[in-house]
């Protein structure tokens, strides 16, 4: 600490009343928390600034005590921010850290900040505010990733690709129609993320230990100048529940998974066999050895980085599974893995954004690709449903014997001659090479929800009314 005195090995000056001596080496160590959770600071100071204003109104404290102590509190707070402010592990936390420094700066009247609130409380405030806060923030960024996959799927509604099942060419589908589908995805986790917030949006503070407080507090005041809609309603929940986290971590998990997929297409898309895009090279690395290699490294790196949030969610589901309620110092250990998954998503989706909008579309690779491989044979089966009245299972057959047929001759299904057609089934016309064509095909696709540029138009449509 500044003031130097709480180094000596004394009591805990916070807690160490019925204490003779201070902790062992080791148990501070494992006890400390403030290597990590000096993050929550800004929330800390926030927290304390509304509870002793509450107080004051409420007289539990005097007018000028409240002035002593907001003052204080926001010196601390600059401190903090210019990097003047010593953290001290002996003092184990930022709650403790702060209020000794308080302490320091206004004398007794710092003393008076802890009435009617416990750590229990103040953590699970302080915590809860800096999730909410990442919610805030993750629902931007998915905001701009939509945008940008938007963007791209206007540009390239008409853009014919194949379409994939199995990674083996199944139907042609448009460019646009496939980033519409992580538009879907993306939308999804921001519908998570509010849902998130809303669930969340209650005040802890004032649940003190665990089990309330005798003092005339008001909890809706406090609830109210931390921007929370209301206070919670069971004190003994509300210092053991950590849902908000674990909400926050699954959201991620399933957010980097999407983003995995993602990245995962980006890496095979731009290998040279694929080549349906070129990375910009802000986006791509070089080899130290091979001149000729652009490798995806950002791609590959979301890829990876869905392992170590996955990891996170099971290390704190693990963590909290089997805890009696109310606190256990077992939740001390929910932090680092939220702060982590917050700044392994962010980074992921702020590169996955960044590579959506600069990487080039070979248009040409992916129509050719999108031709080959009998992409069209659902396209000749359905004509012969429709216009030789066949029924579909009927159709198929036909349909796999021209494929057969093509691949013997080593050519498309559009190069086959009319002639050998007809021998597979004499009711086909040359009205069929009207749907063999790529083109065709997706534009026949109009079902709601389909590739037809017309349907995803709408649907881009649909998705700019709501971004
Ligand atoms: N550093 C603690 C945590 O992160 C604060 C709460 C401590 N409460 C207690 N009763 N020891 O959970």
């Amino acid at each position: 600490m500044a003031d130097g005195s709480s180094e000596t090995k004394s009591s805990n000056q916070m807690w160490g009343g019925r204490f003779a001596s201070g902790p062992d080496a080791i148990m501070e160590e494992i006890n400390a928390s403030i290597g990590f959770d000096k993050k929550l600071y800004a929330q800390d100071i926030r927290g304390s600034i509304a509870h002793a204003t509450m107080l004051a109104q409420q007289g539990i404290i005097s007018a000028e005590d409240k002035d002593k102590i907001v003052h204080g509190l926001n010196t601390i707070l600059s401190e903090i921010e210019s990097g003047s402010f010593e953290f001290s592990r002996r003092l184990e936390d930022i709650h403790m850290n702060i209020e000794a420094r308080l302490a320091a700066l206004i004398g007794p009247p710092a003393g008076r900040l802890h009435t009617a609130r416990s750590r229990n409380d103040q953590v699970a405030l302080d915590f809860r505010l800096w999730v909410k806060e990442e919610l805030q923030k993750t629902e931007k960024a998915l905001t701009t990733l939509i945008a940008a996959f938007l963007d791209r799927a206007e540009e390239h509604a008409e853009t014919v690709m194949p379409g994939f099942t199995h990674l083996q060419t199944a139907q042609p589908v448009t460019f646009g129609h496939h980033c519409m589908a992580y538009v879907e995805m993306f939308g999804r986790d921001r519908a998570r993320v509010r849902h998130a917030i809303e669930h969340m949006d209650e005040s802890p503070i004032g649940a003190a230990a665990l089990a309330g407080t005798g003092f005339p507090i008001d909890r809706h005041m406090t609830a109210r100048a931390l921007g929370f809609r209301e206070p919670t309603r069971n004190s003994i929940d509300t210092v053991s529940d950590r849902d908000f986290a674990l909400e926050f971590l699954s959201i991620a998990a399933i957010a980097a998974t999407h983003l995995s997929r993602l990245a995962e297409e980006i890496v095979i898309w731009s290998t040279p066999q694929f080549g349906f895009i070129r990375l910009s090279d802000a986006f791509s690395t070089g080899s130290s050895i091979m001149p000729q290699k652009k490798n995806p490294d950002a791609a590959e790196l979301v890829r990876a980085k869905t392992g170590r949030i996955n990891g996170s969610l099971i290390a704190l589901l693990t963590v909290m599974k089997g805890l009696p309620l109310a606190y256990s110092k077992d939740m001390q250990e929910d932090k680092e893995q939220v702060f982590d998954t917050a700044e392994s998503l962010e980074l992921a989706v702020a590169a996955m954004t960044g590579m959506v909008r600069d990487m080039t579309i070979r248009a040409d690779r992916m129509k050719a690709a999108a031709g080959s491989g009998y992409s069209t044979a659902t396209d000749l089966a359905d004509w012969l449903v429709r216009e030789a009245g066949l029924p579909f299972r009927d159709a198929h057959h036909v349909t796999g014997r021209a494929v057969a047929l093509a691949e013997e001759k080593g050519c498309e299904l559009a190069d086959l001659a009319l002639a050998d057609l007809q021998a597979i089934n004499p009711a086909i016309t040359d009205k069929v090479y009207d749907v063999l064509t790529v083109e065709a095909s997706v534009a026949s696709r109009t079902s709601f929800g389909g590739t037809a540029p017309a349907e995803v138009r709408k649907q881009i449509a649909w998705w700019r009314t709501r971004n």
